[in-house]
């Protein structure tokens, strides 16, 4: 299926890794030129090379953290006006009891999920409304419609911008931009395999091992973490031509995990 987006513009803030890098793939296989950011400059510089090797696209590396007001400058410098804004982040640190959790977690946590998208959102929408074309996507997380205590540094926020790129959706959508949110569950990402890892080694198991418990404890009814190139072609597909009446819509890709009847 052509997705009718060849010869675009898209930025994707914080696509190194994981879901991002997932979804700069995809829309580097429909021919969109890219601006990838992250803020590490290695791996930032690996995830080009291989999405160009991948697909011929071209792509611009930029190191910027999107949370600060300079990163944001950097990115918006590099790409001024992107036809396509793909943002996400790493999984915030999770938190076993909201008692610890203290301002300046609060402040880090808002500052990159929810000022930095929306601050990105506001510097080039009004571009993409004057082209007559745009797509956004926020990659923001499952927690967002099903709270729990340990993703308090994560769901929180994005419920927030989920809430805000509903309303600002509904004014530009006529000029042919469209905003949505995608609301991810577990993937087998850059992070997850850190922390899986981590708590394989610490515990004598597998990788493998770690995320059936995983699977098992919190009931997911698809049985498995999901494949983060699987991601990145919805992704794709929510910046498409064919997105244009699909507006300010919050979609959960959790393996079933979160009870959303609509
Ligand atoms: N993977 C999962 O199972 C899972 C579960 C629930 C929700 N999610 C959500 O899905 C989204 C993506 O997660 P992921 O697992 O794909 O993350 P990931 O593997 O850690 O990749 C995150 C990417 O964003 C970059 N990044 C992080 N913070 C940034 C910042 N402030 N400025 C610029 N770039 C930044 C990272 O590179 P640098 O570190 O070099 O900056 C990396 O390229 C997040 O919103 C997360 O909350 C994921």
């Amino acid at each position: 299926m052509d997705l009718g987006i060849a010869g675009r513009t898209a930025l994707v803030a914080g696509g190194s890794a994981g879901l991002g890098k997932a979804s700069a793939k995809a829309l580097a296989r429909e021919g969109v030129d890219l601006v990838v950011s992250a803020r590490g400059e290695a791996r930032l510089l690996a995830a080009a090379r291989e999405i160009r090797e991948d697909s011929g696209a071209r792509v611009t590396p930029v190191v910027a953290d999107h949370a600060t007001s300079g990163g944001r400058a950097a990115l918006l410098a590099a790409c001024p006006a992107p036809d396509i804004l793909v943002i996400t982040c790493s999984p915030p640190k999770t938190t076993e009891d909201y008692h610890h959790i203290e301002v300046d977690d609060w402040r880090e946590s808002l500052d990159t999920t929810l000022i930095g998208p929306i601050e990105l959102m506001r510097a080039t929408l009004d571009g993409m409304v004057a082209r007559g074309f745009g797509r956004v996507v926020n990659i923001g997380t499952g927690a967002a419609k099903n709270p729990a205590e340990i993703r308090l540094l994560s769901g929180p926020s994005r419920a927030a911008l989920c809430n805000y790129t509903v309303a600002i959706s509904k004014r530009v959508a006529r000029h042919n931009v469209i905003i949505n949110n995608l609301l991810p569950g577990m993937y087998h990402t850059a992070t997850i395999e850190e922390r899986f890892n981590a708590a394989a080694a610490a515990n004598g198991t597998t990788y493998e091992e770690e995320t059936a418990r995983f699977v098992d404890r919190w009931r997911i009814p698809s049985g498995a973490f999901g494949d983060p190139d699987d991601f990145g072609a919805f992704c794709a597909l929510f910046c498409s031509r064919f997105a244009r009446n699909t507006v300010g819509q919050s979609l959960v890709i959790d393996g079933g995990l979160t009870n959303v009847l609509f």
